[in-house]
């Protein structure tokens, strides 16, 4: 999820090796991440030289300067973004193994790691991290004492992998190679002239060449000065793509996009799918991180508080609709602010789920704090790992979205509904609510949403040139019912963030109560349209809806799903999302919403990453 840097060059030690890893991990430092590490080798190395240290590069560079190591000819270097374990010294990358032999660098989430390392014990290694990558670590070392070649060991590793990574490895005994290997995770090859490069993106390696190798997925790579040579996990020889880097250093920190909100918008169904990641055991009953609250305790749960701020706000009320289905348990949302000093009722059998993408924010926070003050339990989903509101939860569920750079929210948005919903399935079959064949049902259809959402990614052209006609506007109003309501809230305020333009989101059934005196002649209205194939009287009744705005000369744009016949004769515009349960709708209809403002923003010319009066983390009540 985070910086990856490889480096071989010529065999005769520099600090070149180091200094390479160093600045390729300086340019992908923007994303964010929590802690970084280099492993180097030499021909005069016996082992491994490392260091690693948690918070930002500085901190590395300290350690560097006063513990200096040895010249090198290759060297590994890796951010954080922390996945299991807390950001820390002994978390952070790399890890080793044979007796500090062999140094390993890891991006994603390895899901069944827990499995590799309870074998591993019982063969007698000794784990030192708390992450899933140090398994894969030993694992690797065991692989290469049977053949002695680390490009064989790498392949043997990667076939017994589940989840998404992209693993470097370097050992001493080979100072003249890096091994790669990439699955569901990015990797891509820096080809100089007598030394060669990896990296999770062309940012890693930019400064020093712009020929490049793509890797495809399940593919080992192993670089030399002088060669790449690429195989796939049957040990097939593969000719990877050449192509020249045209971006400059500041796309390339972008992975080539405009914005990190663009970047964003399109990791979401990698967010999504790793936030779903390794959330069942072998039995495939859903099991959740840290979980550190009794499973008696919560059966007696009677009423669940949702607390958080802002697009995570949203994210709880659209989650509201799903448990209260699911669990029958009553789910109040809150707004953490208003919570903190209503003096809400809360019992020992209330349950608060506290939503942040931070862990920081203030406002959050102490309505977590009063939240326990009165007796209640909490469960966090949060993004940042070993952040403040976990560390102060009773137990937390992370979403795996990554880093989100851009200060409006969106990965984190649609992975915080997909671990609420986690957390609803989980209550589900504790409480007996449901089957555990119901349970399955619901998380296939979970599970198929990431590919849903890169279909309506690649729908996105007609709602950006929409957008780009739009960027005069002054107004824009959304409505949507049940699930479509907080979507119309949540696109609403991507478009006061980005754009800077009023926007209102309605429950469109409060329309005719009041808001329809807002429509006159050319007003823009968004209009969120449930499934006909769910509860027709939605679908029905929103029809009306748009047909009382267009009455009075609303210029509607519909957002409906695949085959919805009727919507058209009503709407100006229809943009079409996939076909999916009504629960799962969400998930789809924010993505041109999304779209809409930052492409709406970047017409009028702002910073879409960094939006005027707005900060990523308000960390200030
Ligand atoms: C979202 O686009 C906004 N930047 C903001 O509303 C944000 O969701 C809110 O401040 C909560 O932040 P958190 O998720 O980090 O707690
Ligand atoms: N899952 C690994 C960890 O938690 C790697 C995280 C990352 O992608 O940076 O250490």
């Amino acid at each position: 999820m985070c910086g990856i840097v490889g480096y071989v060059g010529p065999q005769k030690p520099s600090t070149k090796p180091l200094d390479v890893v160093l600045e390729g991990l300086g340019r992908l430092e923007y994303r964010g991440y929590d802690s970084a590490g280099v492993a180097l080798a030499a021909p005069e190395l016996d082992s491994i030289a490392q260091a690693k240290k948690s918070g930002k590069l500085v901190n590395l560079k300290e350690e560097l300067a006063a513990r200096p190591l040895a010249q090198a000819t290759a060297a590994i270097g890796h951010t954080r973004w922390a996945t299991h374990g807390g950001p820390s010294d002994v978390n952070a990358h790399p890890h080793l193994a044979l007796d500090g032999k062999l140094a390993v660098i890891h991006n994603g989430i390895i899901e069944n790691f827990f499995h590799i390392r309870r074998e591993l014990e019982e063969q007698g290694v000794t784990f030192t991290s708390e992450t899933d990558t140090e398994a894969a670590a030993h694992l690797l070392g065991i692989e290469y004492q049977k053949s002695g070649d680390l490009t064989e060991a790498m392949r043997n590793v990667a076939r017994q992998l589940h989840g998404t990574f992209t693993l470097l490895a370097v050992h001493a005994d080979h100072p003249d190679t890096v091994v790669g290997a990439r699955h569901d995770s990015p990797l891509v090859v820096g080809i100089g002239d007598g030394e060669n490069f990896l990296g999770s993106d062309v940012a890693a390696f930019i400064a020093h060449t712009r020929e490049a190798l793509e890797l495809g997925q399940d593919e080992i790579v192993t670089i030399t000065p002088d060669a790449v040579h690429v195989i796939n996990f049957d040990g097939e020889t593969v000719e990877p793509k050449h192509y020249t880097v045209d971006w400059d250093a500041a796309a390339a920190e972008k992975g080539g996009y405009w914005s990190f909100m663009a970047k964003e918008i399109d990791d979401q169904p990698q967010a999504v799918a790793d936030t779903l990641l390794g959330r069942t055991n072998e039995k495939g009953d859903l099991v959740l991180d840290d979980l550190r609250i009794d499973e008696s305790v919560l059966r007696t749960i009677d009423k669940i508080i949702v607390i958080a701020c802002g697009t995570a706000a949203y994210a709880g009320h659209v989650a509201k609709y799903a448990i209260e289905h699911w669990c029958r348990i009553p789910v109040e949302v809150e707004l953490a602010h208003e919570f903190r000093y209503r003096d809400p009722i809360v019992t020992p059998r209330t349950l608060v789920v506290a939503i942040s993408q931070s862990g920081e924010t203030m406002d959050t926070l102490m309505a977590v704090r009063h939240a326990q003050e009165q007796g209640a339990k909490v469960i966090s989903i949060v993004n940042t790992h070993g952040s403040t509101i976990p560390r102060e939860s009773d137990a937390v569920l992370y979403t795996h979205a990554g880093p989100e750079v851009a200060v409006a929210s969106t990965k984190a948005f649609v992975s915080q509904i997909a671990a609420a919903y986690l957390l609803g399935l989980y209550f589900a079959q504790l409480r007996g609510n449901k089957f555990r064949d119901e349970i399955q049902a619901i998380l296939a259809e979970l599970r198929d949403m990431p590919a849903k959402i890169t279909e309506t990614l690649n729908r996105s052209g007609r709602v950006k040139e929409i957008a780009r006609w739009m960027a005069d506007t002054s107004s824009v109003l959304f409505l949507g019912r049940h699930v479509g309501y907080p979507i119309a809230l949540e696109g609403a305020l991507k478009l006061k963030e980005l754009a800077y333009i009023h926007a209102e989101g309605f429950a469109a059934g409060e329309l005719k109560h009041g808001p329809i005196a807002l429509i006159e002649p050319g007003q823009p209205v968004f209009v969120i349209v449930p499934s006909p194939r769910g509860r027709d009287s939605l679908h029905s009744k929103v029809i009306s809806n748009i047909q009382e705005i267009r009455a009075r000369g609303a210029r509607t744009l519909a957002i409906a799903e695949d085959g919805d016949t009727q919507v058209e004769a009503f709407a100006d515009e229809v943009f079409w999302v996939p076909q999916c349960p009504t629960l799962m709708s969400p998930l789809l209809t924010i993505i041109p919403l999304q779209i809409f403002a930052a492409e709406l923003a970047h017409a009028k010319g702002l910073d879409v990453d960094q939006p005027r009066n707005l900060a990523k983390s308000v960390t200030v009540e």
